[in-house]
């Protein structure tokens, strides 16, 4: 059997990296032939060191250079590719069978819509592309016959809880768990000081800075509301969340002869990953089994919605339609950003999304321009108001 050639889209970031760990455990069935980052090429090139792939992009066109004369100097084959453009031409040709979709952010929608479009084998990570445009990624992979198997762990729980992955008729209600973050039982005035370093401090999970602010803030949950519609096909009325701090149970399906099915495990992403590669097979992740004994309670509670507002500012969007959801993750990435590098506070963040809800009344998302075009006019008003939240 010839491996299952793998572009990793994202390959220097936390996803990319427990991507890279699965592969190189299965060297027979796997390979990496494509690896692509944002700017970061010093550790793109120590990955193609690492795995060997035929191809290397650098989004960045600037760095395209410092990418190619380092794949020189090491010695190795690997074609340097750099844009937007490059890497979606490799993602849809002949260089790959399956892609992993794990770039941050909106930037990731047009190689998650080229894998979609080539009937790639998707291993979708990237879940802001499907709120920007999950009507039309998820026409795209049906037309092009292309597989999505999502890699967010509540998603990639789902699919495993669902017979052959899909939503039946005998199905009554998906769950999300969420871990609650590190805020969870704080009020507001509490959130009103909270730094960057403090925000990233994943309570259970490691991940890159943009998710794990969404995290602490919940919009991470409001974002997976909105991608468990697309992906399922189910409306927000029966898509519910639960608190459940120790992140050991990743989702649950209700059934309506009373069953309820979940998928258990430790919080660790090489699981849905390895589901992702090798599904319906199953192979090792090099995540340890679940020992539920030393680990001795689960606990569940509802969110905060009113402290953590942008979970219902989520919910909103989707039963708004249209537009309303990429204004909400434009918005999002705008604010998240500018929190991040310490410009407004924690609690503006949910303050600049609503702001953009707002002033942005939702229109009909039938084409990617049309997608385009909604975030690119959240993003000015959010950097707008960002002037208006800056910390003295
Ligand atoms: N981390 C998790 O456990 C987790 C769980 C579920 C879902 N996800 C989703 O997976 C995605 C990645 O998350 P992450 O935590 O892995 O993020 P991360 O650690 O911040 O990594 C982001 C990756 O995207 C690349 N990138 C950034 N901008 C780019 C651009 N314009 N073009 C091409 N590549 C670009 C980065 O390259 P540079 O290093 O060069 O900047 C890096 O490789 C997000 O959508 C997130 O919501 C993550």
């Amino acid at each position: 059997m010839k491996p299952q050639r793998v572009a990793v889209l994202g390959a220097t970031g936390s996803i990319g990296g427990s991507a890279l760990d699965v592969i190189a455990r299965h060297p027979q069935r796997l390979s990496a032939s494509v690896l692509a980052a944002g700017r970061n090429v010093d550790a793109l090139v120590a990955l193609c060191v690492q795995h060997r792939p035929a191809h290397a992009v650098i989004a960045d066109s600037a760095a395209y250079a410092a990418l190619r004369d380092g794949l020189r100097s090491a010695g190795l084959s690997t074609r340097a590719h750099a844009g937007d453009e490059a890497l979606c031409a490799l993602v849809a040709g002949d260089a790959c069978d399956s892609v992993v979709a794990a770039i941050v952010g909106a930037a990731g929608l047009d190689s998650t819509l080229a894998a979609a479009r080539a009937g790639k084998r998707l291993l979708l990570a990237n879940k802001e592309s499907l709120v920007m445009a999950g009507d039309l990624v998820m026409a795209a992979a049906r037309e092009a016959g292309a597989c999505i198997l999502p890699v967010d762990s509540e998603h990639n729980a789902l699919f495993q809880c669902l017979p052959d992955g899909r939503l039946g008729a005998a199905v009554e209600r998906l769950v999300l768990t969420a871990s609650g973050g590190p805020f969870r039982g704080r009020d507001r005035a509490a959130l009103a000081a909270i730094t960057p370093a403090q925000a990233v401090a994943h309570p259970k999970w490691s991940m890159g800075p943009k998710i794990s602010v969404d995290s602490a803030t919940l919009m991470n949950k409001g974002l997976e509301v909105i991608e468990a519609h697309h992906l399922f096909g189910l409306g927000n009325d029966r898509i519910g969340v639960v608190v459940h701090p120790q992140s050991l149970v990743h989702a649950l399906v209700e059934y309506t002869d009373g069953s309820t099915l979940a998928q258990l495990g430790l919080p660790d992403m090489r699981t849905a990953l390895a589901v992702g590669f090798a599904w319906p097979e199953r192979i090792a992740s090099g995540v340890p089994p679940l020992d539920l004994i030393a680990h001795g309670r689960l606990d569940f509670e509802a969110p905060d919605m009113d402290t953590f507002a942008c979970l219902r500012l989520a919910r909103e969007a989707l039963d708004a339609g249209g537009s309303a959801p990429a204004v909400l993750n434009a918005a999002n990435e705008v604010a998240v950003s500018a929190f991040l590098q310490g410009r407004i506070a924690f609690l503006s963040i949910p303050a600049i999304v609503e702001s953009a809800l707002a002033a942005l009344p939702p229109v009909e998302i039938a084409s990617l321009e049309a997608a385009r075009e909604a975030d690119a006019q959240a993003r000015h008003h959010a950097t707008r108001s960002l002037s208006r939240h800056a910390r003295a």
